[in-house]
């Protein structure tokens, strides 16, 4: 299983429909992100849908586990192109109440490590709206790099080489020893 300090993932299952509207349906959370409706039959035909992509292996859903506080967020790899080594990261949100400061770095790095190491992508593609301050700045500072912009989102790529070196240069502390 992959896991870093505090944190590991595991892939989301139709009894976490609760857990993914409480998250997608929190207003303070869900103003960047892809308007999710308020009904539970909705969500569970899209859980069923994705997990028939997640057996053909084009998109894998995770929630967002912490070791010691149980489930606290989701992250996606989708969009999975095994021609070009290329997928999309993102849907990523992690509850706002007693959100440790380390779930963000951690979840991105487990994410990431999935798609780059497990099922050996080399191009991570990943929008943000361009309001969304907390994710751009992240994203920045993680070490993606700013390719372009459109009205709506700022696009950034991260690639398995710069990853590796990030994760054993910066983000060392993060892992499991
Ligand atoms: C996006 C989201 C998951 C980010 O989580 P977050 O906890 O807000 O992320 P932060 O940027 O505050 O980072 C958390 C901590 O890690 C630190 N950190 C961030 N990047 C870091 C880095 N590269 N190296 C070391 N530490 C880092 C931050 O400084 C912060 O610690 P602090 O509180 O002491 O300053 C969360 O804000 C969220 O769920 N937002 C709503 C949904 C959303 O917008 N999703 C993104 C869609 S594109």
């Amino acid at each position: 299983m992959l896991q870093t300090k505090h944190i590991y993932l595991r892939l989301i299952q139709e009894a976490d429909v609760g857990f993914l509207l409480n998250l997608r349906l929190n207003q303070n959370l869900n103003q960047h992100l892809n308007q999710v409706n308020d009904d539970k039959e909705q969500q569970l035909n899209w859980l069923k849908n994705y997990k028939q992509r997640e057996v053909r292996g084009c998109d894998y859903y995770f929630v967002i586990v912490d070791k010691e506080l149980g489930d606290i967020g989701l992250v996606r790899v989708y969009d999975i192109d095994y021609v070009n080594k290329s997928f999309t990261w993102g849907s990523w949100i992690i509850r706002e109440d007693n959100r440790p400061k380390y779930a963000a770095i951690e979840s991105a790095i487990l994410s990431f490590d999935f798609a780059f190491n497990e099922l050996n992508l080399v191009t991570g593609k990943i929008d943000v709206r361009i309001n969304n301050f907390v994710a751009d700045n992240f994203y920045r500072r993680f070490g993606m790099q700013y390719k372009y912009s459109d009205e709506l989102n700022n696009y950034f790529e991260l690639t398995k080489t710069n990853y590796i070196q990030l994760k054993y240069n910066q983000y060392y502390k993060f892992l499991l020893n």
